[in-house]
């Protein structure tokens, strides 16, 4: 990373710079960000080699229409309805042939599922002391029925709600929980804090998002700087201005059912100097945090890619953070959390971030482990040569050992590859590896759509991001 240093040096402003993610710009981003902001100090000089001529040069056309209600509102949804349905119904038939004790088992045998076999071991055997009190009688018969019904009916609710959170911490087997792309914009000027919105920085457009979410995405993470949204401290109050640009952008992506990912991009920096108040941390995210407790789609991205600092401040913070949205009473949502050495997933385990970071706690246990990956030799991202065609999986198989030792889900928060074959060869095989691993990957987010990425190598904005034409026919394959 000696090119984020040269940029530190560069600046002393360079709280929030993008180093790993700078953009080739056209006239317009230039015009709008050389002067004012450290977005600008990586751009790639005009003598760069142009692109390669795309892939898939067609026009993209949406072949996948999600409705709302094929977006998971919550995972509780998809778990317990059908544990829901085949336990009232089979309940309902054990019934009517007055089969007490056959129904009292079979509830606890579709109970028994390791989150709930617990309470369908005592269910039945409350059932069958039921039955065999009142097996003399014709009408004890209808009794114990009745009796069946009703713990089942405990039974089928305390399931409902075990399984559910379970299913926090579990991935669905074989697909994914979290599909999509970073919406990059309102973190854009780090070199004129606060700077003004249509200059410095801008919101990400709500069409735009549309027709992504059209394409099947539903996730969209969604980068800010804390300066802005908290300004002067950390303690302090929300710029309402600011905060409201957000909202709106938040409340639009999850009003569609999808996920809205908030995403401090501030790389555990407060105005430039590394954050070690971790007090002051946790009540900046409470603050926001309460905003959206009512809101289960709303996901918290503790920090963009920590990086050079030291590992135990990186886990506190991040635990700082977790407490701190729990006890504003935001209980429902995942929390992402990332690592230090820019949460590379490459580096995960080399670099001390397994070890520092599987201590985490969550009462909910609702934590996702969110590392990025770039395929260009130094791993940054800001090369169009990938290093090889199977660098994407390559890189993640040391992350992928760990979660799995550990117990953890992890989703790749940040990925992409430039518009060439061996980039995209790389890049499926990339997603086909979480895929096959989707045991213990929730899923990934291509960097990045925006209005301003103008022609940025791996822009997805629709429609002329070089990416949307090269990448979104790959992307689309895996999508949830
Ligand atoms: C927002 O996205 C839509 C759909 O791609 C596009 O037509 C519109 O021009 C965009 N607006 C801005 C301000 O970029």
């Amino acid at each position: 990373m000696r090119l984020t240093l040269l940029l530190v040096a560069a600046s002393a402003s360079l709280a929030a710079s993008r180093v790993c993610k700078p953009h080739r710009t056209t006239t317009s981003l230039a015009t709008v960000h050389q002067t004012s902001s450290a977005e600008a100090v990586p751009q790639s000089s005009s003598t760069e080699t142009p692109l390669e001529t795309p892939v898939v040069s067609s026009v993209y056309t949406p072949v996948v229409s999600l409705t709302t209600s094929s977006v998971p509102s919550s995972a509780a949804t998809f778990v317990a309805t059908p544990i829901r349905s085949s336990t009232v119904s089979q309940a309902v038939s054990e019934v009517a042939s007055e089969v007490a004790s056959e129904a009292a088992t079979s509830v606890a045998s579709e109970a028994a599922t390791s989150v709930v076999s617990e309470v369908a071991t005592s269910s039945a055997s409350k059932a069958a002391s039921s039955v065999v009190v009142s097996e003399v009688a014709t009408s004890a018969a209808s009794q114990a029925a009745s009796s069946v019904a009703t713990v089942a009916s405990s039974a089928i609710s305390s399931a409902a709600s075990s399984a559910a959170s379970s299913a926090a911490t579990e991935v669905a087997s074989g697909s994914f929980l979290f599909t999509g792309v970073s919406e990059s914009g309102a973190e854009f000027g780090t070199g004129n804090i606060p700077g003004t919105e249509g200059t410095d920085y801008t919101f990400p457009n709500t069409s735009a998002i549309d027709i992504l979410f059209d394409a099947g995405m539903n996730s969209f993470r969604v980068p800010f700087l804390m300066e802005r949204m908290i300004p002067t401290e950390m303690t302090g109050t929300l710029d309402s201005d600011y905060f409201s640009g957000i909202e709106t952008v938040v409340t639009h992506i999850t009003g569609k059912g999808a996920y809205a990912i908030l995403d401090p991009h501030n790389y555990g920096r407060y105005y430039s100097n590394i954050i070690t108040d971790t007090d002051a941390f946790g009540s900046f995210w409470a603050t926001l945090s309460a905003k959206f407790a009512d809101n289960e789609l709303v996901v918290f991205d503790t920090n963009n890619e920590y990086h050079d600092m030291e590992n135990t401040l990186v886990a506190e913070l991040n635990q700082a953070a977790i407490t701190a949205i729990r006890g504003a009473g935001a209980t429902s949502q995942y929390i992402f959390v990332e690592g230090n050495s820019y949460s590379g997933a490459w580096t995960w385990v080399s670099s001390g971030n397994g070890d520092a970071l599987k201590d985490l706690t969550d009462p909910q246990d609702k934590i996702i482990y969110e590392m990025h990956q770039y395929l260009d030799s130094d791993g940054s991202g800001t090369s169009e040569t990938c290093v090889s065609s199977t660098i994407g999986e390559e890189r993640l198989e040391a992350a992928t050992a760990w979660l799995r030792e550990n117990g953890k889900t992890g989703v790749l928060g940040e990925t992409g590859g430039a518009d060439n074959s061996v980039c995209i060869a790389a890049v499926k095989g990339e997603l086909q590896y979480l895929q096959d691993n989707s045991d213990v990957w929730a899923g990934f987010l291509w960097w990045a759509a925006g209005p301003w990425w103008a022609d940025y190598m791996f822009s997805l904005e629709p429609s002329t991001g070089v990416a949307y034409e090269s990448y979104l026919s790959v992307i689309e394959t895996f999508l949830v």
